[in-house]
């Protein structure tokens, strides 16, 4: 398709273009990872791909189950033509287990489960490092109105338990991930990615990590990893 227009975004993992539809963007997923603020750099052959087309799948099984996203189709292996969005600078994770920056702020072994899933709130700014923050600050600094957080809430513990049920028979446990909203026309709208960069993806039997923890520690089969988590889930999903 050729509506690619001008390049709005380069981001380290993706690029946002225009289109000729003023209300449609063009995501291209990149094989680029980077970790630690882009500290580490690297590449992880084939991911572009596969962000793309997991997300895709991803987004269309959200849809179904009344959860608004910014995915309109793919138009290529790794190009998603998306609904314009202002992303909010609020990023949303929601933990099941504890693992990562959780385990090193409250001292948690990784894989300790977590009573009830957990909501956090950061601040989208790579001058601050994405410090976190709660709905008062969302507030103070007007980052986004009350409804909205309200809304981030909801759906992300609604998408959580989505995910949950379709990685269960993938053998996946979906152990946290990060979310991003924005708006479309005045409409909050899932946007951004799910995928294993922004997920954490463990194997039920084994403990195995198959996202970018792979990537990020240096733990060798990151591109297989990637591979096995979009080949499981595929298969799943009708
Ligand atoms: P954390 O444990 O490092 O805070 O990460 C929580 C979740 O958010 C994890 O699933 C990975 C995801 N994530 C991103 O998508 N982007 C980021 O920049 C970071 C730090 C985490
Ligand atoms: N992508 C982010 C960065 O470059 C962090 C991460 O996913 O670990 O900082």
């Amino acid at each position: 398709m050729g509506m690619r227009g001008e390049l709005l975004y380069e981001g380290k993992a993706k690029r946002v273009y225009r289109t000729e539809h003023p209300d449609l963007y063009l995501v291209e997923f990149k094989d680029d990872a980077t970790a630690f603020d882009g500290l580490k750099k690297g590449v992880i052959a084939g991911k572009g791909e596969i962000n793309a087309q997991l997300s895709a799948l991803l987004f269309r099984k959200l849809e179904k189950e009344g959860i608004a996203t910014h995915f309109v189709e793919l138009v290529g292996p790794r190009e998603m033509l998306v609904k314009a969005l202002k992303i909010l600078p609020v990023e949303v994770v929601v933990r099941n287990i504890a693992a990562g920056s959780l385990s090193r702020r409250l001292g948690l072994a990784e894989g300790t489960p977590l009573r009830t899933p957990v909501v956090e709130f950061y601040y989208k700014s790579d001058e601050l490092h994405d410090p976190m923050i709660n709905e008062d600050h969302i507030a103070a600094l007007d980052l986004a109105g009350p409804d909205e957080v309200k809304e981030f809430k909801a759906r992300a513990l609604k998408i959580n338990e989505v995910l949950t049920r379709l990685l269960e028979p993938a053998g996946l446990v979906l152990v946290d991930f990060k979310l991003e909203f924005g708006l479309h026309r005045g409409r909050l709208l899932l946007g951004d990615e799910i995928s294993p960069d922004t997920c954490r993806f463990w194997d039920r039997d084994t403990g195995e990590k198959l996202d970018k923890d792979r990537f990020r520690r240096d733990l060798g089969g990151v591109e297989e990893a990637y591979a096995s988590v979009y080949e499981r889930i595929s298969k799943v999903v009708g």
